[in-house]
C-alpha cells in the first residue's frame, strides 16, 4: 500500500552489524555479509512498496578497504552476485539503481557490473536505489572543493558565487534530495563518514538490531518514529502549526 502522509522522501541506511551477527552464531564474517544481502533485498522491496522515493544504502566505505583482504574481496564478490541476481526484480519493481562514491577504484569487474546494472535500470521511474560504494563524505567534499577551486581558477565561477547550490552540484548526490531519515542498525551511534553534508537536517534513528536481522517490521517502526517527529528547521513549533 502506498502511503503519502508524512512519509520520508529520502531514507538513508548505515547497514551495520553483519560481523557481530555472524560471530554470535559462531560463523565467519562473510556468512554475516551474505545474510546481510537478504536483509537488503527485504528492505528495498518494502521501501518500494511503501512508496519511498529515494533509498540510499551504505554498502562499502572508503575506510572499509582497511579490513582483511579476504573480507574485502568477499564483499566485492557478494556485490557482483547480488547485482546479477536482483536485476530482474529491479526491472519488474521499476527501481532505478544509482551509486555514490568513487567507483573507479573498485575492482574492474565490480565497476562493470555496477555500471551495466545502472544502465539497464536507468529508464525505470519508480524508487531510486542508491548504493554508496567506496563512499566517504570527506572524500566527496574534498573532490568537490578541488573541482570548484579549478573552476574558480579558470574563471568559470567567481568566489562570491560559490553557494550551497554550487556545492550541492559538485557532490555525488547532486541529483538526490537531502536525507529525511537516517537509520543505523547494530546499536552504534555514529555517522562513520556517511553523507555529512546531506544529513544536516535529517532525523536520526538508531536501532539495536543487527543488520541481517533487520526486517520489514523494524523498518516500519523506524518510519513510524519519523512520522511522529516535528521537523522545525529552526522555526518554533507555533510557526509550524499556524
Ligand atoms: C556492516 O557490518 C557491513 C559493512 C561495513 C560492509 P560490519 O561488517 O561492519 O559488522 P560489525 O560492525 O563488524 O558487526
Ligand atoms: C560503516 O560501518 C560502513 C558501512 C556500513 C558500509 P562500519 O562498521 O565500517 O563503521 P565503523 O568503522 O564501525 O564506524
Ligand atoms: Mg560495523
Amino acid at each position: 500500500m502506498i502511503e503519502t502522509n508524512n512519509l520520508p522522501k529520502h531514507v538513508a541506511i548505515i547497514m551495520d552489524g553483519n560481523g557481530r551477527w555472524a560471530k554470535a552464531k559462531g560463523k565467519n564474517r562473510v556468512f554475516g555479509h551474505r545474510s546481510g544481502t537478504q536483509a537488503v533485498k527485504k528492505i528495498v522491496e518494502k521501501s518500494a512498496e511503501m512508496g519511498i522515493d529515494y533509498l540510499t544504502l551504505y554498502a562499502f566505505s572508503t575506510e572499509n578497504w582497511d579490513r582483511p583482504k579476504t573480507e574485502v574481496s568477499s564483499l566485492m564478490d557478494l556485490l557482483i552476485k547480488a547485482l546479477r541476481r536482483e536485476l530482474d526484480k529491479m526491472l519488474s519493481n521499476n527501481i532505478q539503481l544509482r551509486s555514490i562514491g568513487d567507483i573507479s577504484q573498485l575492482p574492474a569487474e565490480v565497476e562493470k557490473e555496477l555500471k551495466d546494472t545502472i544502465e539497464k535500470t536507468s529508464k525505470n521511474s519508480g524508487m531510486v536505489l542508491t548504493l554508496a560504494l567506496n563512499y566517504g563524505a570527506r572524500q566527496e567534499l574534498t573532490q568537490a572543493i578541488q573541482e570548484i577551486s579549478r573552476k574558480v581558477k579558470n574563471n568559470i565561477i567567481s568566489p562570491e558565487n560559490v553557494d550551497e547550490t554550487i556545492i550541492n552540484e559538485h557532490l555525488y548526490t547532486r541529483n538526490l534530495p537531502g536525507v529525511d531519515l537516517l537509520i543505523r542498525t547494530s546499536g552504534e551511534q555514529r555517522i562513520s563518514n556517511f553523507l555529512l553534508w546531506q544529513i544536516a537536517y535529517a532525523e536520526l534513528y538508531f536501532s539495536t538490531v543487527l543488520w541481517p536481522d533487520f526486517n520489514e517490521e523494524h523498518f516500519r517502526t523506524a518510519i513510524d518514529s519519523y512520522k511522529k517527529r516535528e521537523r522545525r528547521f529552526g522555526k518554533t513549533s507555533e510557526q509550524l502549526t499556524n
